[in-house]
């Protein structure tokens, strides 16, 4: 690579720009909070399509907002703000940037590909320290703690429940027994170790046995779950009545966990779901992003 392409500045592919612009349903005069900003291809979307809106948008990811912010202020002068947090924390940031009821707001759950390029500990695939953590100014726990501290239970149960890992129990044997003879350091390290752990090893043209370990391990050093669960009725109670949240996960936890909360309130009668059927990326898209394969849109209007 060459010292001039090395500088520009990795984007993330946004997936299913249509689809979000179709239930967010931006109007003249709207505010609209995109809480998971990312290299701002959604932002831009929204503001592009109603020039006479503003956009919020939040990350937790502070190199994202200062890498891919400055150049859409400088687009869209006086219309876009920029906020650094967690969204699990809406309810205080709202409060504290003074954010009356908004009109819509879009959440695009997960990683951007920035970060798993980019940020130590996310990809298998580069040898880096084993990190993790999206917001390390807020975040003290790095994978590299959990791998080497966790008891021999926890890590089977992270490996199961976040990552649907079969041989959950085993891998987390070797990383145990492998632990106290040498520290497992780097991501390299580890995908090795769990690639012996299984039983056909690293096999050409399929996925590397370690990648449901790291998304595993991902989910719970960010609190992924978490998070959205916290933000689900934050969210709700931030939007004016007639405005829509729009959610797009890639784990069936995560979409599980939107699917629930919209059923509810609908249930309660002060919601109407816009998608009665999860919406998923055409066979376009799918073929041009591989990421938006795993996408699933749900969309949901307060009452
Ligand atoms: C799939 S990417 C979003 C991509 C973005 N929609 C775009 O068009 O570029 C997910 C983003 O959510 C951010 N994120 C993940 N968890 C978050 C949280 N709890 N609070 C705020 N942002 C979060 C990540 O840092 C990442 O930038």
């Amino acid at each position: 690579m060459s010292e001039e392409s090395s500088k520009i500045p990795l984007v993330h592919k946004s997936v299913l720009i249509h689809e979000v612009l179709t239930y967010l349903e931006p109007k003249p005069g709207g505010t609209y909070l995109d809480v998971t900003f990312g290299s701002g291809g959604h932002t831009k979307a929204i503001l592009q399509r109603e020039p006479a809106c503003n956009v919020i948008a939040f990350d937790w990811d502070k190199v994202s907002l200062e890498t891919h912010g400055p150049p859409l202020l400088e687009q869209f002068p006086g219309r876009l703000r920029l906020v650094w947090g967690n969204f699990a924390h809406l309810y205080k940031l709202l409060k504290k940037e003074n954010i009356a009821p908004v009109d819509g707001i879009l959440a695009d759950f997960g990683t951007s590909q920035m970060q798993i390029f980019e940020r130590p500990g996310f990809s298998l695939y580069r040898d880096t320290a084993l990190d993790m953590r999206m917001s390390p100014s807020h975040q003290k726990l790095t994978a590299y703690e959990v791998i080497q501290q966790a008891p021999q239970e926890t890590l089977s149960e992270i490996f199961w429940e976040f990552g649907e890992e079969r041989y959950a129990n085993r891998i987390a044997r070797c990383i145990v027994e492998e632990r106290v003879k040498r520290p497992i350091q780097t991501t390299t390290d580890l995908a090795k170790l769990v690639a012996r752990a299984m039983p056909g090893g690293v096999k050409k043209g399929y996925i590397h046995p370690a990648t449901k370990v790291f998304q595993a391990l991902r989910i719970y050093v960010n609190k992924e779950l978490d998070n959205i669960s916290a933000f689900m009725p934050v969210a709700f109670n931030g939007l004016k009545p007639g405005g829509n949240l729009v959610c797009i996960s890639f784990h069936s936890l995560e979409d599980r966990l939107v699917k629930q909360y919209f059923r509810d309130k609908e249930r309660e009668d002060v919601a109407q779901i816009l998608t009665p059927r999860v919406v998923v990326a055409s066979t376009e898209e799918q073929e041009l992003n591989k990421a938006s394969r795993s996408a699933r849109l749900r969309a949901l209007r307060k009452i």
